[in-house]
């Protein structure tokens, strides 16, 4: 199988993942694209990359017959339009989140998937943090017994962030939250009810016409019996430490999701049989979450973790690796091994449309005062 040549366009975030894709053992070349040429040229010296594969140019490397991957992580309001155009030029597209903020282009991108043949991969980090391929474990192995409830939340506050994030409403961006408590369920979610809330100083109100920084919602997850999962997003005005944290409510055990970084989840666990007196027993565990390097390739396992780039050479030697709970690197390598191996990613187009649809009704029914919003699916 040959090995591929990608192309990674936006270099704010996008330059988390230069060294992995440069380590990359299915990866031959690597392109580097920003329409900001001092950010090209900083990224390119610092990595060392050739100047020939340096550019301020997104059509060109659609035109290019020498890239056959193109990553994405350029800002929102790029990510459909840029998707379709990777499709189209017959090119296999990776795209940070979302993966867009309408229904219609979220249909658009699955139609151009499967129209090209190419794989399209949604880059969701919150389904492959340490925290999450713990609880992807504890599933696995039945440990919790049934799924009755889940919650997920994403705190950040945007506040001078770049212009297009002003006002944003905030289940705009709320995958992080969603994603995985949807893969733990192992289902999509079908309608939602959905309340703003707070108060948002009003030159915030215009770019996007949304009044809330908070948002919250109840979700009906397609499921045998009656599931739900509660969501809360805040993007301003809101005193919380940043986290992305997802809870998963078992019969016989549950994950929580630590209220504050770096510190460890909790499991709870329940006893299957009948209690004596009131009430079960239960056990309440703080858990050491693993890296998952056996995960991967050796040559790109250590970026789950923050270390020195290259600690023999002094041109090297700067911090990088460990972003978004280790995800990073386990996002590549399955974007890179999807294509090598000729099949669709985890979070292939229709996938990334179930995570992305159920934030963008919800603020459709916060707008609606809450009234309930069905919630179209993508697999037909
Ligand atoms: N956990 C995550 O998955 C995660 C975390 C951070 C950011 N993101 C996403 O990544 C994206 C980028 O975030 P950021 O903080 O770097 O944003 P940013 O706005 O700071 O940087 C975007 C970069 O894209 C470049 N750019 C803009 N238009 C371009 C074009 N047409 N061609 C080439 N380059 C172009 C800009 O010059 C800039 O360097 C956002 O969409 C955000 O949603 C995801």
């Amino acid at each position: 199988m040959k090995k591929l040549r990608v192309a990674l366009v936006g270099l704010g975030f996008g330059r988390e993942f230069v060294p992995i894709y440069l380590h990359h053992p299915d990866v031959e070349s690597l392109t580097i694209c920003d329409a900001d040429a001092d950010k090209v040229n900083t990224v390119g010296d610092k990595f060392l990359i050739d100047a020939a594969r340096r550019t301020t140019d997104f059509q060109g490397i659609l035109n290019s017959d020498e890239i056959d991957a193109v990553h994405l992580v350029t800002p929102i309001p790029l990510h459909a339009q840029q998707a379709l155009a990777v499709l189209k030029a017959g090119k296999h597209c990776a795209c940070t989140v979302p993966m867009a903020t309408s229904i219609e282009e979220l249909r658009a991108i699955v139609d151009a998937q499967r129209t090209s043949g190419k794989v399209y991969m949604g880059m969701e980090t919150a389904v492959y943090t340490r925290r999450f391929l713990y609880a992807k474990d504890m599933l696995t192995k039945g440990e919790f017994g049934r799924i009755q409830f889940l919650r997920g939340a994403h705190y950040q506050d945007m506040e001078n962030w770049p212009s297009y994030w002003l006002g944003l409403p905030p289940m705009h961006y709320a995958t992080h939250a969603v994603a995985p408590i949807l893969s733990l369920a192992n289902t999509r979610a079908k309608s939602v009810h959905c309340s703003g809330s707070g108060v948002m100083r009003q030159e915030l109100h215009a770019q996007y016409n949304n009044p809330f920084p908070i948002e919250t919602a109840i979700f009906e997850l397609e499921s045998e019996t009656s599931l739900a999962a509660e969501v809360t997003r805040s993007l301003f005005h809101t005193a919380h430490a940043y986290g992305e944290l997802f809870n998963v409510y078992g019969e016989t055990a549950s994950f929580e999701w630590e209220q504050i970084e770096d510190e460890e989840p909790v499991v709870y666990r329940m006893p299957a049989t009948a209690a004596q007196g009131r009430g079960k027993p239960i056990t309440v565990e703080k858990v050491q979450v693993p890296y998952r390097e056996d995960l991967l390739p050796p040559e790109i396992a250590r970026f789950t973790r923050r270390g020195v780039y290259d600690a023999s050479n002094p041109h090297l030697s700067f911090l990088q690796g460990g972003g978004h709970d280790g995800s990073h690197p386990h996002l590549i390598h399955e974007f890179v091994r999807s294509i090598v191996e000729e099949r669709l990613p985890w979070s292939d187009a229709v996938t990334t449309a179930n995570w992305n649809a159920p934030g963008i009704c919800a603020h459709q029914s916060a707008l609606k005062g809450g009234a309930r919003v069905e919630i179209p699916r993508f697999d037909d």
